[in-house]
């Protein structure tokens, strides 16, 4: 008999974080998805006002009734989506909702299919789950191939989708997700599409919630990225009513609930003004802008991402590995995934000032 569970013993801590912990001091942190804009003044407010009134205990399992309704009325207004009440769990942070998805929908040898390179916790949260994580090819443009994804579906099943991307920044067109989407649910396969950055779209792109093109699709998302909230986790689940049905119990008994007051905080959020997210965006893309600039000017050359707040650089694994030495924290593509090596994800959610004193310090390393 072995000491600790093999499907847990299996994964690996996750590469961010490593990278991240194991930065020098002084070290400039273009690594971790961290906002450093601070949690708009009306959200915090309606979270001090639920501390005064004293609404600090348990709230029912599936989030306060409040929430459910604003997170339903957000969903119709940006996302064009019906859901009711029911369907919806709400969670702490989007990562929680990740983790009840797969629980939900995953049985032992199952294959889940993501992008390689994708976001850290998809593969770990499917082998945790006992599924088999399967690789998706980007094409040249860091987006799902299509078509070589189609004939992976058969037999597939779950499908994480995930636009805009982490680690590429790259918006999936609406064309490739209507078809995703139509044929997955055709093949049996539940899709969940982790929508967390839908905000973050520069250039006039639009990134669209893969729920308009199918019933078996269940959607993720969260305060943490567009409110500049990831401390206060805060998420939700939205889906058929069969998948809610099976995920309130891994929530209700790993969870119970999301945190009181971030759940307040989250109705402010979604139901309040949306001009502080205008104003983020506008502020991420002007330093995606000005890092991509920058990049530029010391010969790495990067199309500019249309979304999220992340450039995925091609770059030797050296350069990366005296960048990071040489003080500023990016981190190296393969952390995502193997279709991740020879690349580097550099975040410019961090400060303007983080973000000229990456380039200083890389410009030094690189004329060195
Ligand atoms: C694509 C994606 N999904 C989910 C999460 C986790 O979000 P949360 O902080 O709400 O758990 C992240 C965080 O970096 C992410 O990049």
């Amino acid at each position: 008999m072995t000491r600790f569970a093999r499907r847990v013993a299996g994964i690996e801590v996750s590469g961010i974080r490593k990278w991240f912990e194991g930065a020098g001091p002084g070290s400039v942190n273009l690594g971790l998805g961290q906002p450093d804009l601070d949690t708009p003044a009306h959200i915090k407010a309606a979270a001090c006002r639920a501390l005064e009134e004293g609404r600090t205990g348990y709230t029912p399992n599936a989030g306060i009734p409040e929430l459910r309704d604003a997170i339903v009325e957000k969903s119709r207004r940006e996302n064009d989506l019906t859901y009711s009440p029911d369907q919806v769990i709400v969670t702490a942070g989007a990562s929680e909702a990740l983790h009840i998805a797969m629980q939900a929908l995953v049985d032992d040898g199952d294959r889940v299919l993501l992008a390689d390179p994708g976001f850290v916790s998809y593969a770990a949260l499917a082998t945790l789950a006992g599924g088999r994580p399967e690789g998706l090819r980007l094409d040249d443009r860091l987006r799902i191939d299509v078509e070589a994804a189609k004939p992976r579906l058969d037999g597939a099943k779950v499908l994480v989708l995930n636009s805009p991307a982490n680690p590429t920044g790259a918006v999936e067109p609406v064309d490739s997700v209507r078809a995703l989407v139509e044929y997955a649910n055709d093949a049996g396969v539940t899709v969940v599409s982790d929508e967390v950055y839908e905000h973050f779209v520069y250039g006039g792109v639009r990134a669209v919630s893969a729920a308009c093109f199918g019933e078996n699709v269940v959607t993720i998302n969260a305060t943490s990225k567009t409110y500049a909230m990831t401390g206060w986790r805060l998420g939700w689940l939205a889906g058929p009513e069969e998948v809610v049905a099976q995920a309130i119990k891994v929530h209700q008994y790993g969870q119970a609930c999301a945190t009181s007051i971030a759940q307040y905080a989250a109705v402010a959020a979604l139901a309040g003004p949306q001009d502080c997210v205008a104003a983020m965006r506008d502020e991420y893309e002007a330093r995606r802008d000005f890092l991509c600039d920058g990049l530029d000017a010391l010969g790495i050359h990067v199309p500019r991402p249309e979304g999220a707040f992340y450039i995925f650089a091609p770059m030797a694994d050296d350069l990366v590995r005296s960048i990071i030495a040489g003080g500023v924290t990016i981190v190296p593509g393969e952390a995502f995934g193997p279709g991740g090596a020879g690349y580097a994800r550099i975040a410019y959610s961090a400060s303007r000032n983080d973000l000229i004193t990456a380039l200083t310090r890389m410009e030094t390393i690189i004329n060195d």
